[in-house]
């Protein structure tokens, strides 16, 4: 398809688009963007290019890279090019100092049927139809305990970190978002700006990760905004609602890019480990009540993780909260199934995300914190306060965030972090 051409279509598109609102993570209509759609940030230039009719920018680096499957000696570097051809070589070293060495990609091609286009925001680039080539880069005997840093050769400038496990009673420090909207205003990036310089390990995604129905954003807008927080450590998202936006979303693009890691459970729920705290993310999309197939696999896994070495404590991680008094439902029937599980197996900390706000809340063992203010226009995180736990909640609040988490010693402490660098809440509890 010439580029004229496909441009004449992306115009008739966007002019054919209906006037959709803005979705929040329930079916809340919102009102429209309070500015003018920003400017792409760092987004490839498009140019002409002889090869399918797709934009790329002259390294052919088109998305990333972002670091997914993070073990205590392997990692697998991720990156997309817009063209054939483009050098799959990464070298990486300790960001300490230490050898470096290069690695090769493995390249496989994805054809995408379908563009899709960001109706009130015209700069937003399209997710273009097309061939599109992903390029992995499976680094295996690294280190444990020890950042890396990498470089692309197609992109010196295309660099980032990563950080293999940590051995079990080390320090550790992560991140947690939920439901980023980065083309909506400048907030996502703005609460990326403040929490990153304080340093993190890895990034807990707690689903909606890319907002289609914002009319603002797609994936390759969505990309260079939030590249930071991909370039300064692995991502382990969790699976929201929004992944399936469209049709063929959820495949062209969310398994695409972050699935098939090999880590232990499936691509929507799995579970990894760093300094003895193992993770486990559930999938709040698919069956999750008593009797389904995750149900089982969390039962025997959170189980079977307090009985390897160096096991200290467990933190789970999903979109739909189980407890939230905000504008979105709670899920009372699984809670009443997995808080057991949460007890008997030492899950300490429930990190949840849908409801665009904060909340956090102190239930017997376990505290529960809701982080869905990633970018997402705000919402009400006191519109149920009727339900019978909200009387223990802790702190709750209205504003865009993400919250650092850092287990030291006996204890893990939690620092939520607002766009303007501000700190909303702290909590600190014991753990073994
Ligand atoms: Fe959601």
């Amino acid at each position: 398809m010439s580029r004229l051409f496909r441009a004449r279509l992306v115009s008739a598109m966007v002019s054919a688009a209906p006037a959709l609102f803005m979705l929040a993570c329930g079916s809340a209509p919102l009102a429209g963007p309070a500015s003018s759609p920003p400017e792409e940030a760092g987004a490839p230039a498009p140019e002409e290019d002889a090869d399918a009719g797709i934009p790329c920018p002259p390294s052919g680096v088109s998305k990333g890279p972002w670091v997914v499957g993070v073990t205590g000696s392997a990692a697998s570097i991720r990156f997309e090019a817009c063209r054939a051809g483009v050098s799959g070589a990464v070298t990486l070293a300790p960001e300490a100092g230490g050898e470096s060495r290069t690695l090769s990609s493995k390249e496989s091609t994805s054809v995408i049927t379908v563009t899709h286009t960001a109706p009130l925001n015209p700069k937003a680039t399209p997710d273009f139809a097309g061939t599109w080539y992903n390029h992995e880069v499976s680094a295996a005997s690294l280190l444990p305990s020890t950042c890396y840093r990498y470089e692309l050769a197609a992109d010196k400038a295309a660099t980032g970190r990563f950080c293999t496990a940590r051995k079990s009673g080390e320090p550790l420090r992560f991140f947690a978002i939920g439901d980023t909207n980065p083309n909506l205003g400048d907030t996502t990036e703005q609460v990326l700006a403040r929490a990153i310089p304080r340093g993190f390990d890895f990034t807990l995604h707690l689903g909606d990760i890319q907002y289609y129905d914002s009319t603002l954003e797609t994936w390759a807008s969505w990309s260079p905004r939030v590249a930071p927080m991909l370039r300064q450590g692995a991502f382990f998202p969790s699976i929201g609602n929004h992944e399936y936006e469209k049709p063929s979303e959820y495949e062209d693009y969310v398994r695409r890019y972050f699935g098939r890691t090999g880590l232990p459970g499936n691509d929507t729920a799995y579970r990894f480990e760093s300094g003895g705290v193992h993770f486990f993310v559930l999938a709040t999309e698919e069956a999750i009540g008593p009797g389904s197939t995750q149900s089982k696999w969390f039962e025997e896994e959170s189980a079977k993780v307090t009985t390897l070495p160096g096991f200290r404590f467990s933190v789970v991680y999903f979109h739909r909260p189980f407890v939230s008094c905000g504008d979105e439902g709670d899920n009372p029937v699984a809670r009443t199934f997995y808080e057991p599980l949460f007890v008997q197996n030492k899950v300490l900390l429930v990190l949840q995300g849908h409801l665009h706000a904060y909340e956090r809340f102190e239930l017997g063992s376990v505290t529960y914190v809701t982080s869905g203010g990633g970018g997402g226009r705000p919402g009400d995180p006191n519109k149920n306060l009727g339900r019978d736990y909200c009387a223990s909640r802790k702190s709750a609040g209205a504003f865009h965030h993400g919250v650092l988490l850092e287990v030291e010693g006996p204890s893990l402490r939690g620092t939520v972090i607002d766009a303007a660098g501000g700190v909303r809440d702290t909590f600190e509890r014991a753990v073994p």
